[in-house]
């Protein structure tokens, strides 16, 4: 399978339900699991259920989650298990609100807020991926009132040991008019990002210069960013 840094699904095939928020192409997670080729799946933020019926047409093990189903990522119990992939699409801040559940990350008004629990997501999922495991997080940016918050650069410093491979997906029909609210005069977002962590990069002594760790750690969280 080959998989370059750039891709584009025009048709999002026949998978999930194409009515939810926010769902995603199934064909590009059948792309990650054809490159990738994990054994097991986790997608603890479903949705559509996306994943869940790519992996059933590939014959990969997948358990999969959502708050619409009572499961909140940051707290409920998660299989004692270790997964060769996790898929994690998480909403772009709150640019589609799914619920007034205030454990739903499309819920927190503050943007270092939900960086925050977005940060403490990933930490957590990492802790359920297997030796040869990859955290694959779809995220797109977002523009509010003219200004821009690039969170998927937020997720891509704070995690560049583990920073595997990143890829740009266009984005084809989107629904969201508040992403485009009050910027007229700004160039429209039509990308994602898809960055693939591998938490194994990330042991600092493993091939990362000292002066490196010592420069990642002098920049701040945004929650320290005033
Ligand atoms: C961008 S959508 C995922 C779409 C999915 N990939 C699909 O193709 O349909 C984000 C999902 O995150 C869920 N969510 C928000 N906060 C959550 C939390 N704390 N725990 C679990 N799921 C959460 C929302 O309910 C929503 O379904």
């Amino acid at each position: 399978m080959n998989l370059t840094s750039v891709v584009s699904y025009p048709d999002r095939g026949p998978y999930g339900d194409w009515r939810y928020r926010g769902n995603c192409s199934g064909r590009l997670i059948k792309d990650l699991i054809k490159f990738y080729k994990p054994k097991s799946v986790l997608d603890p933020c479903e949705g559509g259920r996306t994943a869940r019926d790519v992996c059933r047409e590939l014959g990969v093990d997948y358990d999969g989650f959502d708050l619409k189903d009572g499961f909140d990522l940051l707290t409920s119990p998660i299989p004692a298990k270790r997964y060769d992939m996790i898929f994690f699409h998480p909403p772009y801040w709150d640019i589609v609100v799914y619920s007034n559940d205030p454990r739903d990350l499309s819920n927190i008004r503050e943007f270092d807020a939900f960086m925050q629990k977005l940060f403490q997501a990933i930490e957590r999922l990492g802790e359920y991926l297997s030796e040869r495991g990859v955290l694959v997080v779809l995220i797109g940016d977002v523009r509010k009132r003219g200004d821009y918050y690039p969170l998927g650069a937020y997720v891509q410093v704070f995690h560049r040991r583990e920073l595997k491979d990143k890829l740009i997906k266009v984005q084809h029909n989107v629904a969201s008019s508040r992403r485009w609210e009050g910027c007229q005069n700004f160039v429209k977002i039509m990308h994602e990002e898809i960055l693939v962590l591998d938490e194994r990069r990330g042991q600092p002594d493993l091939h990362t210069p000292a002066v490196e760790k010592q420069k990642s750690d002098s920049i701040h969280r945004p929650s320290e960013i005033r």
